[in-house]
């Protein structure tokens, strides 16, 4: 019998099948669910084609272009392997990275695409203005990521002579990503709107990053950046400026100032906090008068880096953990065996590891080894539990200096807001019991991807204005407060 090779993405994984195997039946020992329970209506087994080929009965094809679904996409329920091929699976990446909520609006015509695009990924939605619907979604990493993972090492690439280049790649990968979400709706288009951190807004813009590797941070152009799409190299046809929403601060960015839109902070009357777990840990905190906001260096850890078996919230993390009879039971994006650990699990952990005193108040391993076990051959060291704590620290220090800064306590809060990509799989009882937030559960929400939900608000007239929010918005320095240092070595303590 003939033998084939599936690759699988971003899983990493290479399986061996024979010819004529239906993915079906191999593709759900990887945690891919086919919720139509094969029938090719639901949509939800819907694969990419990377390489190689699927050959597509008739009634496949029916059903992939009735789902509105474009060249490259088959359904797995309905796929059979006769070849080498390479997939994307695209179960995994709406896990982690899409987002459907809803919110208030006034339905408009036409259609607009929101964009998040973030430091690793990218984000970009089609929604039906008379219904804010999303159409489609497609996702990809940041091209960008091969001059590094993190802000810093961006930016230093730009200034190292490469900002041309990273400008140039970035348009040209999000003008081929507008393609393939518009394959099904071309045209129509009323308005493309972005947002991203600043590094982001200014490497898009094709502006001068430079200022941001050194103090003060200073950005001398953080507002709003508009363009004709011809500039940008891209075919869509919009009958608006494509638009990239302004930064608040040098760290601070336009996905933070979608999150507020996303949380209606600035039309409450109560305060309100909204914690964004992304790469830098920005926080905001205010009501409909006022607020104040800051980013923090938390987010790499929760990201993975500096984590020795960390990774992102990708097939193969640990993304929960719980205590069954004594001992951690993990649960693993896309059912396979353990590879690492996300932030949300390192949160699950580390309060695990305190409840059963197995750490200290100090997070030291009190067997005096060098790491703890947590599943499989997943482990923490004390390098790891000791990063954590610095970004957890840092996190709880920061939303205590904002606090401070409105003179208000955490029980003037009447609800905190967690967003980022792991957000959604966080604990809230694990959460609070590190110490990251001193708030009652009841008063804690998961609330996705603020960024993407933001940028999807802007969409739509009322929210586009955003002028009287950046007005009321103060950026908050944390290392300039005095009691910084006592604050952040106080919360680096699990109690
Ligand atoms: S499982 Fe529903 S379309 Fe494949």
């Amino acid at each position: 019998m003939r033998k084939h090779s599936i690759r699988l993405h971003p899983l990493g994984k290479e399986i061996r099948v024979n010819d004529q195997t239906p993915l079906i039946d191999v593709l759900h020992e990887f945690g891919i669910e086919f919720p139509c329970g094969g029938k090719g209506t639901c949509g939800k087994c819907k694969v990419r084609l990377l390489d190689g080929e699927i050959h597509m009965s008739e009634a496949h094809q029916q059903k992939t272009t009735r789902l509105g679904l474009s060249g490259d996409w088959r359904l797995a329920c309905l796929s059979k392997c006769t070849g080498d091929i390479s997939l994307e699976i695209e179960q995994f990446n709406h896990l982690i990275l899409a987002d459907e909520s809803d919110f208030e609006f006034i339905p408009a015509s036409g259609l607009g695409i929101a964009i998040d695009l973030g430091t690793t990924t990218v984000v970009a939605q089609l929604v039906d203005l008379s219904n804010a619907k999303v159409l489609a979604v497609e996702t990809m990493l940041n091209p960008q990521i091969r001059f590094g993972s993190d802000l810093i090492s961006r930016i230093q690439a730009c200034i190292d002579g490469n900002a041309a280049e990273m400008t140039r790649i970035i348009r040209s990968s999000l003008g081929t990503l507008i393609d393939r979400l518009l394959a099904n709706h071309p045209t129509g288009i009323e308005s493309v709107v972005l947002v991203g951190n600043t590094a982001m807004q200014l490497i898009f813009s094709n502006s001068d990053v430079s200022s941001l590797a050194s103090y003060p941070f200073h950005v001398s152009d953080p507002g709003s950046k508009t363009f004709d799409p011809k500039e940008l190299g891209w075919k869509v046809q919009v009958k608006e400026p494509i638009h990239f929403y302004p930064s608040i601060a040098s760290f601070v960015g336009s996905d933070i100032l979608a999150g507020i839109v996303a949380t209606g902070m600035h039309k409450k009357e109560s305060f309100t906090a909204l914690i964004d777990l992304g790469t830098n840990g920005e926080i905001a905190v205010g009501n409909k008068n006022q607020i104040v906001c800051a980013s923090t260096a938390a987010g790499p850890a929760f990201e993975g880096s500096n984590i020795s078996m960390g990774m992102r919230a990708q097939a193969g993390a640990i993304s929960s953990l719980t205590l069954d009879e004594g001992n951690f039971r993990a649960h693993v994006i896309g059912n396979t065996p353990p590879k690492g650990i996300c932030g949300s699990a390192l949160i699950d952990a580390v309060a695990i590891l305190r409840k059963l005193d197995l750490i200290g108040m100090f997070g030291e391993i009190n067997s005096g080894e060098e790491n703890v076990i947590i599943s499989g051959d997943v482990k923490l060291s004390q390098k790891d539990i000791n990063e954590f704590l610095l970004a957890k620290a840092a996190i709880a220090a920061g939303l205590a200096i904002l606090l401070k800064n409105l003179s208000i306590s955490s029980s003037d809060l009447t609800e905190l807001y967690i967003a980022g990509g792991f957000g959604s799989f966080i604990t809230l009882e694990n959460l609070t019991a590190t110490g990251m937030v001193e708030l009652p559960e009841e008063k804690i929400r998961k609330i996705g991807n603020t960024a993407l939900i933001g940028a999807k608000m802007f969409l739509f007239a009322e929210n586009r204005d955003t002028r009287e929010i950046i007005a009321k918005t103060r950026h908050v320095r944390l290392e300039g407060d005095v009691g910084f240092q006592d604050i952040y070595v106080e919360r680096m303590m699990l109690l």
